[in-house]
């Protein structure tokens, strides 16, 4: 199992995608697969029902994840310890971006349900995660800078 974790717009589905075809694991976006089961978006369900009920069901799926994938996690699924404590099962990979790279990326985007307010909420949210990231993390990747394929392969030769 590799458990892709890392910032919103760090870049875990795309490499997750990529590391899939490398490795031969399946590739699972857990944010996608959450709204399936529950036929809703994460929007309307952080809308709706709350931010807990959504954390829940990340941690349900942690739970009942049965074969080895290439997970792409969301990027809050480190803020319980009980995900944290999940995920040593497998090999955990942090995408770690500045957040230089990540106001690049998300700048536009009205999509996320925590990506909201202004930028120093933002930031702050960016800042109280890092170390959450670097506890979970097993494998910590730099990928400011760096294409898909250059990440994909540092990923590979991490793992070995
Ligand atoms: C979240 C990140 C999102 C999604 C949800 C909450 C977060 O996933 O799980 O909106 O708390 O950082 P991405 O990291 O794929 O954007």
């Amino acid at each position: 199992m590799i458990y892709l974790i890392g910032f919103m717009g760090s870049g875990k589905s795309t490499i997750a995608k990529m590391l899939s075809e490398k490795t031969n694991y399946p590739y699972i976006e857990m944010d996608q697969a959450i709204e399936e089961t529950e036929g809703m978006k994460i929007r309307d369900m952080f809308a709706g029902k709350g931010e807990q009920y959504f954390r829940d069901k990340e941690t349900e799926f942690l739970k009942n994840l049965k074969n080895d994938v290439v997970l792409s996690t969301g990027g809050g699924v480190i803020l319980r310890e009980e995900n944290r404590a999940l995920m040593q099962e497998g090999t955990v990979v942090y995408l770690k971006a500045e957040w230089e790279t990540i106001m690049e990326r998300l700048t536009g985007d009205t999509d996320r349900p925590l990506w909201k307010g202004d930028d120093s909420e933002k930031k702050k949210r960016f800042d109280e995660r890092l170390g959450l990231y670097e506890q979970a993390a097993d494998v910590v990747i730099d990928v400011d800078q760096k294409t898909p394929e250059e990440i994909t392969e540092e990923v590979v030769g991490r793992l070995k």
